[in-house]
């Protein structure tokens, strides 16, 4: 059986979380591959709202087995947290999640030393989410971090050595921290963790799909936050892009299928770092609001802009993308008019093709396309659709040479829309 990839082609939040839930039913497994809880995945249904963060989102459809895989980061505290708060609304868990013994671990330590890089960084930050993700991955390549599986074996001794060394570092950067609540939670939710599966997944992944088992890849953040493709240094620190899901997961590359690339009906950016198509207007702010665009995890205002096509043309070819699924069209459902940036101007030339240096001298070129001007959020079918907002996705159907098989006019797992592809 074959593997499907959902990620993001934008810069994160685009509603990966939504999807995975939408299209969970038509698998056996749903598994993370990479980030940790960084991420904040939005779901709402049946009236109710969660926000998951290192729990995949397949977790609220049925008696799937949910996956956290080898090249996820994983705070015991905040899934402690996580998964406490969803079993007290009544979803069971125990049964459903596996996890990576690969999976490195955050430690409190890890959240303390992003902080105090941040810091060092002054203007120049990157403004991370403060969850220690990429002192962790640096732990990670330079071959001192833990993982999952460490807990099991001679915990403490690992654990101390790396908290020693964690200390000094953050004494060397003259950091002021107190870590005995820190510390006492994250220990205690080590012991939580031990009553979950642990396994090596890269095992239980490939027996599964010699078994015919069908398994969706759930990507976080977005792929111009790829530690390698993304606007660096203003980036994650892992591999977000289609790639990542092999590396995170132990898939062979040729298992993969189908890769359903989301992306907004328009743009937005949370933390520092370019944005060509960032709008300082009137327009960007009522993007804002319309689409409430404030962060899941840290509540912080997203920047908005219009859609860019240079950035998702880009983020198509580094994922192989097969298919594009368009989301928060309804946010854009009383604009009279709509613009779409179909290239860049680099220092007065202009491209089609994303550039190296993104952070000065590039200017959008626009095409601007009418508005529908019609309330979207309670369609159920394709037929409904005006006339404006068909051409908007013809338009970018050509522009991206990807067909969109899927319209999401409203967060709601029943505003989703399949349209039919003839
Ligand atoms: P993710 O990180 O990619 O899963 O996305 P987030 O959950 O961080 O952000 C997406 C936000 O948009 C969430 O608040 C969703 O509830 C919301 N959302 C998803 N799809 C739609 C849509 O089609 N229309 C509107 N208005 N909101 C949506
Ligand atoms: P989901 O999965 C949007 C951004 C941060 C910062 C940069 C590095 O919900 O789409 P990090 O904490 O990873 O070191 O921060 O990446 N970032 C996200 N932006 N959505 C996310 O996840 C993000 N995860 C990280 O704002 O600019
Ligand atoms: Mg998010």
């Amino acid at each position: 059986m074959k593997v499907d990839v959902l990620l993001g082609l934008q810069w994160g939040d685009e509603g990966k979380g939504k999807v995975v839930d939408v299209l969970t039913p038509n698998y056996d497994v749903v598994a993370r591959f990479q980030g940790g809880p960084n991420a904040g995945h939005t779901l709402e249904f049946e009236g109710e709202k969660y926000v998951v963060r290192s729990i995949p989102s397949g977790i609220f459809q049925g008696d799937k087995i949910n996956i956290i895989g080898n090249g996820v980061v994983l705070d015991p505290s905040l899934f402690k947290a996580e998964a406490m708060g969803l079993e007290k609304s009544g979803h069971e868990l125990k049964n459903k999640i596996v996890i990576s013994k690969k999976a490195h671990l955050i430690l409190p330590t890890h959240r303390l030393l992003d902080a105090a890089y941040e810091a060092a960084k002054g203007d120049a930050k990157v403004g991370t989410t403060g969850k220690g993700i990429g002192p962790t991955y640096a732990d990670k390549t330079s071959r001192t971090g833990l993982r999952v599986g460490d807990i099991l074996d001679h915990f403490e001794e690992k654990y101390a050595q790396v908290k020693a060394r964690h200390i000094q570092l953050l004494n060397d950067l003259h950091f002021k921290f107190d870590l005995t609540a820190l510390e006492a939670e994250w220990l205690s939710a080590i012991e939580y963790l031990k009553e979950f599966q642990l396994v090596d997944s890269e095992h239980l992944v490939n027996e599964l799909l010699n078994d015919n088992k069908s398994v969706l890849c759930e990507g976080a953040q977005g792929t111009m936050l790829d530690v390698d493709f993304g606007s660096y240094p203003f980036v994650t620190s892992s591999n977000t892009i289609c790639a990542g899901a092999c590396v995170g997961l132990g898939i062979a590359p040729n298992r993969i299928g189908e890769v359903f690339g989301i992306m907004k009906a328009y743009c937005t950016r949370v933390g520092s770092g370019p944005f060509p198509t960032e709008l300082f207007d009137e327009v960007g702010a009522t993007l804002r609001d319309l689409g409430h665009e404030y962060g899941a995890v840290t509540g912080r205002e997203r920047r908005c802009g219009w859609i860019d096509l240079v950035a998702l043309r880009y983020s198509i070819m580094l994922n192989g993308v097969t298919q594009l699924i368009m989301m928060k069209s309804d946010v854009l459902d009383t604009f009279e008019t709509i613009k779409a940036c179909v290239a860049y101007t680099v220092n007065g030339v202009e491209t089609e093709k994303f550039p190296f240096n993104v952070e000065h001298g590039v200017d959008p070129v626009y095409v601007e396309l009418d508005g529908w001007k019609t309330d979207m959020t309670k369609m159920q079918s394709e037929d409904e659709f005006p006339e404006e907002f068909n051409n908007y996705v013809s338009f970018l159907e050509k522009e991206l040479q990807v067909p969109i098989t899927i319209i999401s006019v409203g967060p709601d797992r029943a505003q989703t829309i399949v349209r039919c592809q003839d």
